[in-house]
């Protein structure tokens, strides 16, 4: 069974048939689900939908993308939604310069606090790191005690050495199926096993040969085939070993 350790199913997108989608994961081979929030909305939808499902955890937090759209009290409203049993995480937070490099001190700021927050409620975090690679690092460096994953890993094999080093799992996504995937696959090889988590980004990155549809979770197999074939080891011992490390980093013993 496949734990798929990140997945937006509060999104828009699952309107139509969420409880459907959801309800037939077990029999698409998906036993747990971490669905990370965004902003304080998607963060409280992701502790409802936990709270129906019993495969599904959250995550709760405030996405780089989201700064603007933040209003007074909101951390605040974030702390309050993490000390829910059904919170695994802070998540998902980070910095993209990407979207928007006018903003960078913001953006650090909120993603400082956030990480506090975490070490005070004993939580793993999950980071988005899109383009902000040397200041995500800098920044996580300074907390020691910190334990989270750089989701969809896309920074150098280099600081993913460093990253191994303190501790840090690494989560692949559909990227690793693309053609251009050769970073990627790169830090695949250097990741050991214990380490590697597979997510989806649900409902976006759906994986090679469903690349341009709105994915979810069952297409965790993809990914799993393409990180089987990078190591030289089966399907069923990714599996195995990503959803033993998902449990490990996020304390769900279910
Ligand atoms: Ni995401």
């Amino acid at each position: 069974m496949f734990f798929d350790t990140h997945a937006h199913y509060d999104d828009a997108a699952f309107d139509p048939d969420r409880d459907a989608l959801l309800r037939k994961l077990p029999a698409r081979g998906v036993s747990l689900v971490v669905n990370p929030g965004c902003d304080v909305k998607s963060s409280a939808a992701a502790l409802e939908l936990s709270e129906r499902w019993p495969l599904l955890y959250a995550a709760v937090g405030i996405h780089p993308e989201e700064l603007a759209g933040m209003g007074e009290g909101d951390l605040g409203r974030i702390e309050t939604l993490a000390v829910s049993d059904r919170c695994v995480a802070i998540g998902e937070i980070g910095l993209d310069y990407y979207w928007d490099q006018s903003r960078k001190e913001e953006q650090k700021a909120l993603f400082i606090a956030q990480l506090e927050l975490a070490l005070r409620l004993d939580l793993p975090v999950i980071i988005h790191d899109r383009e902000a690679h040397g200041d995500c690092f800098d920044i996580v460096s300074r907390y020691p005690a910190l334990r989270g994953v750089f989701h969809c890993y896309s920074g150098s094999a280099d600081m993913a050495a460093e990253l191994l080093k303190r501790g840090w799992y690494l989560g692949f996504d559909g990227p690793v199926t693309y053609k251009n995937a050769r970073k990627a696959l790169e830090v695949l090889t250097l990741c050991p096993m214990d380490r590697i988590l597979i997510e989806t980004d649900s409902p976006y990155l759906s994986p090679v040969p469903r690349r341009g549809k709105r994915n979810d979770s069952g297409n965790l197999s993809y990914i799993a085939e393409k990180i089987a074939e990078v190591k030289g080891s089966s399907v069923e011992e990714v599996a195995k070993a990503t959803l033993e490390n998902g449990r490990r980093l996020f304390a769900i013993d279910q």
